[in-house]
């Protein structure tokens, strides 16, 4: 175990009670971390406005919401389109825009409802809500697609440091689209259970008229409205943060060009980032789309890759891990835990290899893990990461270290065995290039 530097400037990364209203109820994200964290880190790198940050797990947005405070410049890779159309619609552009906001959606409105979609038996949306509710969120969606939204400003320095133009959100299209969802989230009646990642269906699908369903989206337009204001975002000219769907194994941005990394990825916890958007990544396309997705999360808990072989530059503590996997008597430790296992840590190291490969010379990178357990054996995910990015010709240290309760993992109720007397540590891992 190597030295750990306890740092004071870093704010703990856990969510705050504030951190749970708001804008940041559009689609309750379990996996964020705290703003406080972002904007002590942000100090911590000494990011300013000529800087470009990059978040290149970046999940519901966190990291550019706190910059965009500061007006500073982000680019934000995430593989789940869900994620990029609720952090675009957080952008600091549509504050001040809620009249433009309103007036677009009432032509919407009217468009709507002069198209109803044909209905589909067999549209996978059905396993989560009734036709008639289907069909009108496929036509409204249909209608968002198709409107053609007011051109929005960006920054353009953002695409001098990408290799090719990516295709992003407008953000009122990506605003509405965010509404669309929590309408269809609202209407289906959708529950939370103990794991946030699944979706349950109800038995009883409630039937919606069109009319209902638009009234309904509607009335979330505005709650959005309201909520975009308390969300202290200075209002913006045009657009310093671009969420874009990009592979973090493979990232289409020049080396040696990103002044700062904050960051947090998948840890190893068999979360299914993919699934727990399931009904939304159905609304935006069908069922082997969401399979593309899942297939490109990182840690989803599904194999698609079984012929990762065991690679040293991981390190001693990773590989201790993986031996004790491949030798435990338990029934799946084998033929599951272990190729899930391998297919997270070669994503992981591809990664950081591009992590790395961006940073300009000096340049920081802090990232947030959390430890796990495989059974009874600890898998300490910050030395981990620690001794690939050393591995990797870099310097990099764990600074900051906190105790987490109320850990993931626990949601997977056969770990639950295991769960007494067991610590799990955030730790934040910091890598200079
Ligand atoms: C721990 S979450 C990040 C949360 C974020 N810090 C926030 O505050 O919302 C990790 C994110 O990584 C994304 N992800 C997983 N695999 C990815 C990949 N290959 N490329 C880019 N993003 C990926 C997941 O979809 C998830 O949103």
């Amino acid at each position: 175990m190597s030295h750990i530097f306890l740092s004071k400037k870093l704010a703990s990364a856990k969510r705050s009670p504030s951190e749970r209203k708001g804008i940041h109820t559009w689609h309750p994200y379990y996996a964020g971390y705290s703003e406080a964290f972002v904007t002590s880190a942000i100090e911590y790198l000494a990011i300013n406005k000529s800087h470009i940050l990059l978040d290149p797990w970046h999940g519901s947005g966190t990291t550019a919401l706190v910059a965009s405070r500061y007006k500073l410049r982000t680019i934000g890779c995430e593989i789940n389109p869900v994620m990029n159309i609720f952090s675009t619609a957080k952008s600091g552009f549509l504050i001040g825009q809620g009249k433009l906001i309103e007036k677009l959606s009432q032509e919407i409105e009217d468009r709507v409802l002069d198209s109803l979609s044909e209905d589909r038996d067999d549209d996978c949306l059905l396993d989560f809500m009734s036709e008639s509710l289907s069909r009108g969120i496929r036509t409204l969606y249909l209608a968002l697609n198709s409107y053609s939204y007011p051109q929005t400003p960006l920054d353009t320095r953002l695409f001098k440091h990408l290799e090719k133009i990516p295709s992003f959100f407008n953000p009122f299209e990506a605003f509405f689209k965010s509404a669309l969802f929590i309408t269809a989230r609202k209407l289906a009646g959708y529950k939370g259970g103990s794991n946030p990642t699944w979706v349950k269906t109800l038995e009883n699908k409630a039937e919606y008229c069109i009319e209902d369903i638009v009234a309904e989206w509607l009335r979330v337009v505005d709650c959005m409205i309201d909520d975009l204001h308390s969300a202290v975002i200075p209002t913006l000219d045009n657009i310093i943060h671009l969420p874009i769907s990009m592979d973090s194994r493979k990232l289409c941005i020049h080396s040696n060009s990103i002044d700062g990394i904050i960051t947090s990825p998948p840890y190893l916890t068999r979360i299914d980032y993919a699934m727990s958007t399931r009904p939304e990544l159905l609304i935006i396309n069908n069922s082997s789309f969401l399979r593309s997705i899942r297939e490109k999360t990182i840690g989803a808990p599904v194999i698609f890759d079984k012929t990762i072989k065991v690679n040293p530059i991981w390190g001693v503590n990773c590989l201790t891990v993986l031996k004790q996997v491949e030798t435990h008597s338990s029934k799946a430790a084998q033929s599951y835990y272990l190729p899930n296992m391998l297919q997270y840590f070669r994503d992981v190291e591809l990664s950081l290899r591009e992590c790395i490969r961006v940073l300009k010379p000096k340049s920081q990178a802090l990232i947030v893990v959390q430890s796990s357990y495989f059974k009874e054996h600890e898998i300490n995910l910050g030395q981990i990461y620690t001794e690939i990015c050393r591995n990797l010709n870099t310097q990099c240290e764990i600074v900051n270290r906190e105790i987490v309760r109320g850990h993931m993992a626990h949601v997977n109720t056969k770990s639950s065995l295991y769960k007494n007397a067991k610590v799990y540590y955030e730790d934040v891992v910091c890598i200079t290039k």
